[in-house]
C-alpha cells in the first residue's frame, strides 16, 4: 500500500485523502492508492459512501505530466476512472484549490461533486498539446452539454466554482474544510437515499453543426492540433456509446502523445517554470520593493508605470514638462479604464491607483525616495547617462537604476554612475502592462541582489523574466535582427514581405515579421540602420527600400501607412503595393534577378537564422541555457507556443539537417551565415540542445 493515500472512517463515511505535494499529480504512486483504497472502502464493512478529497493546495492538478513519454504503468488513469465510477459505494469528490485534467476527470468519475466558492476546475489538456484522456470528452458534455464542453476543453480555461455549478459540473458549492463538507454532503446524500449517478449512464447531449465547430475552432488555433481533435472527441460522446466514445478518445489522445506538438508545449511548460530558477541567485534576498519610479512617459514608461499600479506598487513617475507629464497620466488612465473595463480591477480599486498610489513629477527629488527606478526615455546614450547621473545624485542609497534600453550597452550606462552595482536592465516589450516577458540584463557588475530584485519584481508585475547577459539586442532583439535580416535578403532575392509574412503565421507566428515592423513603427529600425551604418561590414546586405518608406513619413501603423495601408477602424492592414515598387526598382539597381521561395523554403531560412544566432547568444552566455532563449521567443516575439520555442524546434527538426542548410546557405553569403560554434559543436557530439537544458538542471 503506498503512502500516498491516507484512509479513514468516519461512521458510514469513508475518506481517500490524496498526499502527494505540491499539487497531489496523479502518479503512478497515486493512481494504485487510490484503486487499492477504493477495494479497501468496499470491503470495509458498514461503509456506505467514500469521499474522495486532496490535501494542501488542490484537490488534482491532473495527470502527472513527468511521466508523459515513458512508459505508463498500470493501473492507468481510464481505468482508474471507469473503477471508481463503477463503485457499488456512492462516491463524492469535495475539491478544492483546483481540480485540473485527469484531477477533474477523476471527480467526473465520482458520483456526486462539492466544491469550496473559491476553486477553480478546467480541462487544460490542449496546453499540452493533448486532449483529455481520461473520459474528460466524453463525461463532461454529459454534465455540462457540447457547447461548454467544447468550450472549456478547447481553450483550457480556468472555471470558477460559481460558473461550473451553473453549468451542471458541479452538485454544490459550499464554504469550509473540503473533508468535513464533503462527509456531511456524503451524509446528507446517505440520509435522502439518493442513488448512485454515474456520468457515464447519464443521456448523450444533444448534437451541433460538427464541422462548423471543428472548422471554428481549427482556424483560432492557428495550426494547433489538439483543441479540433478535441471537438472530434466531445462529437464521439454525442455519436456513440459511451464505451466506443471512451475508446475513440484514448486513440486520440495516444496519437497526440506522440507529436511534436506534445513535446513543444510540455517543453514549454516546464521551461516557463525553469527560467527564474538561477543558481547564482540561491540565498540571495531581493531588495524591499514597495515605490518605484519611472522616468519618461511614453509608450513604454507609460505601459511599466501601468503594470507596477496594477501590482500594488506605488509609482513616481518623471517626465521632462508638466504637459508631458499630465499625457502620460493620460496614458496611464487609459490602460487602467481598459483594465476596468475588462473587469481585471474594480471602480475603487482603479481610482486609488490612479489618483493615490500613481504621482506624476518634473522634478528628481520627487524619486529620492524610490526602491528602483526604471529609465524609459529616448533610445539615445547620451540622453541616458544624463538621465543616469541625475539618478545617482538624487536617490537612497540601495534604489536599483534599471533602464530599459533596447539595445544599448548596459554596462556604459552603469558606468556613468559611482554605483554601477546597483544598475541593471530590465527589458519590457510593448504594450507592457500586456506582455508577459521581462528581460533582465545583468550587466558586469550588477549586484546579486539587484538581479535578484529584478526577478521579484518581473514575479511581482505577474511576467516570465528571462536571464539576459549584455549585448546588443540582449537575448531577444539581438535574434529579431537576425531572422528580420534573413529576411530582408529573401525580400532582395525574390521574395515579398507579404508573402514572408504569410508563411510564418501559417507556421503558427501570431504576426508576420513586417507586419510586426508596422506595429512596432518603421523609425525604430530606420534609427538603428543609421546608428550602426558607420561602423557596418561591408560585406552585410542592407536593403534600402524601407528607408525610402521612413523618408516619405510611412512609419507603419501610427502614419496609416508603411509595409500595409491602414484604414481606420479596420483591422489589420492591406498591402502596399508601393512597397513592391520600391523593392523591385532597388532589385534592378543592384543588378539582382529575382528567383522563387516556396513557402517552406522562406521558413526554413527564417527559422535557421534564427537557431543559428540563438545558438551564438546561449554559447556567448548571453543566454543561460537554450530554454531561456526559447521563453524569450515566445513570451515576447509571439513565437508558437506548440513548437515549444526555436532551439526546441531545431531539435525536433534535426540539427544536423539544420546545419547542412546553414553551410549551404553560407555559399552564397559567408558573411550572414557563419555557422555557430555551439551548433557545430552539437552536431558533431551529437548532442541536442535540450542535453544543454538537462545539463544546467533544467
Ligand atoms: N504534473 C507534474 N507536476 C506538476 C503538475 C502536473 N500535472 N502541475 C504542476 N506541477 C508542478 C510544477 O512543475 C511545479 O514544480 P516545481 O515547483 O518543481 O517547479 C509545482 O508543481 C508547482 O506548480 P506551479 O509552480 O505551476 O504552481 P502554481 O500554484 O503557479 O500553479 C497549477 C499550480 C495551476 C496546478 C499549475 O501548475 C498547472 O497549471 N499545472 C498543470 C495542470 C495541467 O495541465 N493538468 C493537466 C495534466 S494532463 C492530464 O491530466 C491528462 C489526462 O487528461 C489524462
Ligand atoms: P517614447 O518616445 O514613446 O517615450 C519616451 C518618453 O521619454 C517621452 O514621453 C519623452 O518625453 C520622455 N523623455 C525623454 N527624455 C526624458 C528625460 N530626460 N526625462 C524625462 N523624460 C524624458 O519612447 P518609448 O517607445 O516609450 O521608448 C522608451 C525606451 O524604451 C527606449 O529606450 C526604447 O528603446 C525602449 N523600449 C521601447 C519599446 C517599444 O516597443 N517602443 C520596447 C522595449 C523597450
Amino acid at each position: 500500500m503506498t503512502d500516498k493515500i491516507a484512509y479513514s472512517r468516519h461512521g458510514d463515511v469513508a475518506v481517500l485523502r490524496i498526499q502527494n505535494p505540491p499539487v497531489n499529480a496523479l502518479g503512478h504512486a497515486v493512481r494504485e492508492g487510490l484503486a487499492a483504497n477504493m477495494d479497501r472502502a468496499e470491503a470495509d464493512e458498514g461503509v456506505r459512501a467514500v469521499v474522495i478529497v486532496g490535501d494542501g493546495r488542490a484537490f488534482i492538478a491532473g495527470a502527472d505530466i513527468t511521466e508523459f513519454g515513458k512508459t505508463p504503468l498500470e493501473p492507468h488513469l481510464p481505468d482508474l476512472c471507469n473503477r471508481i465510477e463503477a463503485s457499488p459505494l456512492l462516491v463524492v469528490a469535495s475539491m478544492h484549490g483546483v481540480s485540473l485534467g485527469g484531477g477533474l476527470e477523476v471527480a467526473l468519475s465520482a458520483h456526486y461533486r462539492i466544491a469550496q466558492p473559491s476553486s477553480r476546475v478546467g480541462l487544460p489538456e490542449v496546453h499540452l498539446g493533448l486532449i483529455p484522456g481520461a473520459g474528460g470528452t466524453q463525461r463532461l458534455p454529459r454534465v455540462a452539454g457540447v457547447e461548454n464542453a467544447i468550450d472549456i476543453i478547447t481553450t483550457g480555461r480556468h472555471i470558477k466554482a460559481a460558473e461550473a455549478a451553473a453549468m451542471g459540473l458541479l452538485d454544490k458549492v459550499e464554504e469550509g474544510d473540503p473533508q468535513a463538507v464533503g462527509i456531511a454532503y456524503a451524509e446528507g446524500l446517505l440520509a435522502a437515499g439518493a442513488a448512485r449517478r454515474p456520468v457515464s449512464e447519464l443521456p448523450a447531449p444533444a448534437p451541433i453543426d460538427w464541422d462548423a465547430a471543428y472548422a471554428a475552432v481549427l482556424k483560432k488555433g492557428r495550426g494547433q492540433l489538439s483543441p479540433a481533435q478535441a471537438v472530434r472527441a466531445v462529437q464521439a460522446s454525442v455519436e456513440m456509446p459511451f464505451d466506443e466514445g471512451l475508446k475513440a478518445e484514448r486513440k486520440m489522445f495516444s496519437d497526440l502523445m506522440k507529436t511534436d506538438q506534445r513535446e513543444g508545449m510540455i517543453h514549454a511548460f516546464f521551461s516557463e517554470r525553469a527560467v527564474s530558477n538561477l543558481p547564482e541567485l540561491k540565498g540571495v534576498e531581493p531588495r524591499d520593493l514597495k515605490a518605484i519610479g519611472v522616468i519618461g512617459g511614453g509608450t513604454m514608461g507609460a505601459g511599466i508605470a501601468t503594470a507596477a499600479l496594477l501590482s500594488g506598487l506605488r509609482v513616481t513617475l518623471l517626465e521632462m514638462t508638466d504637459d508631458a507629464a499630465e499625457a502620460a497620466r493620460g496614458r496611464i488612465a487609459g490602460n487602467l479604464s481598459g483594465a476596468l473595463k475588462r473587469g481585471k480591477i474594480s471602480q475603487d480599486k482603479h481610482d486609488a491607483m490612479l489618483n493615490d498610489a500613481l504621482v506624476v513629477a518634473t522634478d528628481y527629488d520627487a524619486l529620492k525616495d524610490a526602491d528602483l527606478v526604471i529609465e524609459a526615455v529616448f533610445e539615445e546614450m547620451e540622453v541616458k547617462k544624463k538621465v543616469f547621473t541625475q539618478l545617482d545624485a538624487v536617490c537612497k542609497p540601495g534604489a536599483v537604476l534599471a533602464t530599459n534600453t533596447s539595445y544599448l550597452d548596459v554596462n556604459e550606462i552603469a558606468a556613468i554612475t559611482n554605483r554601477p552595482e546597483d544598475v541593471i536592465g530590465l527589458h519590457f516589450f510593448s504594450p507592457a502592462h500586456v506582455m508577459k516577458l521581462l528581460e533582465v540584463v545583468v550587466a558586469d557588475k550588477t549586484a546579486k541582489d539587484v538581479t535578484a530584485t529584478g526577478f521579484a519584481l518581473g514575479k511581482m508585475l505577474g511576467k516570465v523574466a528571462v536571464r539576459a547577459g549584455v549585448c546588443d539586442g540582449f537575448i531577444g532583439n539581438r535574434i529579431l535582427s537576425t531572422y528580420r535580416t534573413a529576411a530582408d535578403h529573401m525580400i532582395l532575392d525574390g521574395a515579398s514581405p507579404f508573402q514572408i509574412d504569410k508563411a510564418l503565421t501559417d507556421f503558427g507566428f501570431a504576426m508576420g515579421p513586417y507586419a510586426v515592423a508596422d506595429l512596432a513603427g518603421l523609425d525604430i529600425g530606420w534609427a538603428m540602420r543609421k546608428r550602426l551604418a558607420p561602423t557596418r561590414d561591408p560585406r552585410e546586405r542592407v536593403g534600402e527600400y524601407p528607408d525610402r518608406l521612413c523618408e516619405a513619413g510611412h512609419f507603419g501603423q501610427k502614419t496609416g501607412k508603411g509595409f500595409y495601408i491602414y484604414e481606420t477602424g479596420q483591422r489589420g492592414g492591406t498591402p502596399n503595393p508601393e512597397v513592391m515598387d520600391l523593392i523591385e526598382a532597388e532589385r534592378a539597381e543592384k543588378g539582382i534577378t529575382p528567383k522563387e521561395f516556396t513557402d517552406e523554403q522562406i521558413v526554413r531560412r527564417y527559422m535557421a537564422a534564427m537557431v543559428n544566432e540563438a545558438a551564438k547568444v546561449v554559447g556567448e552566455g548571453i543566454a543561460r541555457r537554450p530554454l531561456d532563449v526559447d521563453m524569450t521567443l515566445l513570451f515576447g516575439y509571439g513565437f508558437p507556443r506548440y513548437r515549444g520555442g526555436p532551439l526546441k524546434w531545431a531539435d525536433l527538426t534535426g540539427l544536423p539537417e539544420l546545419l547542412k542548410d546553414i553551410e549551404r546557405y553560407a555559399e552564397e553569403d559567408d558573411y550572414f551565415w557563419a555557422p555557430a560554434p555551439l551548433l557545430k559543436q552539437l552536431v558533431a557530439e551529437g548532442r541536442s540542445f535540450d542535453d544543454l537544458n538537462k545539463e544546467a538542471g533544467k
